[in-house]
């Protein structure tokens, strides 16, 4: 870390200056929420869709962040991404998911239009404009970046920035190894939480709340999590062999039903078939040997239904992956055996955001399913959502609430398990404070560290 930050972060209001200790107010104030409007999202890679949301040609979707709005479209030169106004009197062109094949882009109030790939092709009395005003150069869509990783595509409002894999560093090849850009969406929820968009990311940042907010989950933990029991002793659970295979298989189970893509019913299928296999004596060798055979198995039954299994055992050993990978500045990928789960947040005031949940998993090439056209929108504290998110959404609006009560100065991070929130806050402070595109995409590698990272050296 840079001896003295502070000159770098003249000019940026609440910055981090002691990376344990993050301001309150990064969470609440409108004029740190209007920076980071001006300076961060203009200049990031942002997943704006996945790919089988528009499988068709003209496939189109809207991708909005705060203002701005982008079509994002299947076009027989792939997918293409423009900025979502027309080019007569700025009126949104698409609103929503839809396909353009046939008509193209009509604006609704004078009627001038456009192909999927931008063109336009039609003004209407023509004669009655400038013909200068009517350069093609100047009313075609004009494009925005639009890149593709993980089955998703990625835009970004930045000419100068990296490419979006180098932006994105390490954490690309760990979960290409798990045929993430295979995964097709089982389901996918919405909902709008009464928080900062960052206070919302945050809770799903570190594994020390698993605890508390998700007790059902820790108490199925055969060895006891972060090495302590639920009244913070360090203690070792007195099970059996059969006991703690046993265990193990609830806790999949339970995150199963809890949290469903993480781990899908078709794994869990294959785990409770392991409940009686033979196991060493000791209850730790026995855990090594389930989980070698459920490795195994779930490999082989993906491979048996024809999905585009990897070998799961040998990518955990050649690609050790976190239980929650972060892409910056607002996308989240969860993988435990071969499914995932995938979380998107996004701004909309200072302290609401949009959050997005899928269930991914590997479907055999081929297989009907009946993609969402979009997500099923929920209130966060509805009895729909997977008791996982739910228990954590719960906490949510009461820290929101909190921050304000008095005396709150900064969030207290636990320097060696909840340094994945200093680490992408502090990035955000990069942002802030105008630093070089190159610099910002090293450090986001670095950001993008996964679940219960350190403190890290960002590099500036
Ligand atoms: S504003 Fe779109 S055609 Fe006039
Ligand atoms: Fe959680």
């Amino acid at each position: 870390m840079a001896d003295n930050p502070a000159p770098a972060l003249a000019g940026v209001p609440y910055a981090v200056t002691d990376p344990e200790l993050i301001p309150a107010e990064r969470y609440h104030d409108a004029a740190f929420f209007e920076l980071e409007r001006r300076r961060l999202w203009p200049r990031v890679w942002q997943m704006a869709c996945r790919l089988e949301e528009i499988p068709n040609l003209g496939d189109y979707v809207e991708y909005t962040i705060l203002e701005k709005s982008v079509i994002v479209v299947n076009t027989k030169a792939g997918v293409k991404a423009f900025h979502n106004a027309c080019r007569h009197r700025g009126v949104r062109l698409a609103t929503g998911p839809g396909n353009c094949a046939k008509t193209g882009f009509i604006c609704p109030f004078h009627g001038w239009r456009w192909n999927a790939e931008g063109t336009c092709t039609f003004v209407f009395g023509k004669e009655i404009f400038n013909p200068a005003l009517l350069d093609p150069a100047e009313i075609d869509l004009p494009p925005v970046r639009v890149e593709f990783w993980a089955g998703c595509a990625f835009i970004n409002f930045d000419d100068q920035a990296p490419g979006l894999l180098e932006t994105l560093g390490p954490v690309v090849e760990t979960l290409n190894a798990r045929n993430v850009d295979k995964l097709k969406m089982d389901w996918w929820y919405g909902t709008v939480l009464p928080t900062n968009w960052k206070l919302a990311m945050e809770a799903f940042m570190e594994g020390y709340h698993v605890m508390r907010t998700h007790p059902q989950l820790f108490d199925l933990l055969p060895v006891a999590g972060y090495g302590m029991d639920a009244d913070g002793e360090k203690s070792a659970r007195q099970l059996d062999a059969r006991q703690t295979v046993g265990l193990m298989i609830d806790f999949y189970a339970r995150l199963s039903s809890g949290m469903a893509g993480m781990v899908h019913e078709t794994e869990v299928a294959v785990l409770e078939g392991l409940r009686d296999m033979d196991l060493p004596e000791d209850p730790m060798a026995a855990l090594g040997a389930f989980m070698a055979r459920a490795q195994a198995a779930v490999t082989a039954d993906g491979h048996a239904r024809g999905a585009p299994m990897f070998d799961v055992a040998a990518v955990n050993q050649s690609h050790p992956f976190h239980d929650v990978e972060f892409m910056f500045p607002h996308f989240f990928l969860l993988p435990s055996f071969a499914a995932m789960s995938a979380y998107r947040v996004r701004p909309l005031t200072p302290e609401t955001c949009l959050f997005e949940i899928w269930s991914l998993v590997l479907r055999p090439e081929g297989e009907a399913d009946d993609t969402p056209k979009a997500p099923t929108m929920l209130a966060y504290d509805s009895p729909e959502f997977p008791e996982i998110p739910m228990q954590d959404y719960s906490n949510l609006p009461l820290q929101q609430l909190g921050l304000h009560a008095g005396q709150f100065r900064h969030m207290r991070l636990s320097r060696e398990q909840e340094g994945m929130i200093s680490n992408y806050q502090r990035l955000i402070d990069g942002f802030l404070a105008g630093r070089d595109a190159a610099t910002l995409a090293k450090a986001t590698a670095i950001a993008n560290s996964g679940y219960n990272a350190p403190i890290l050296d960002l590099g500036f």
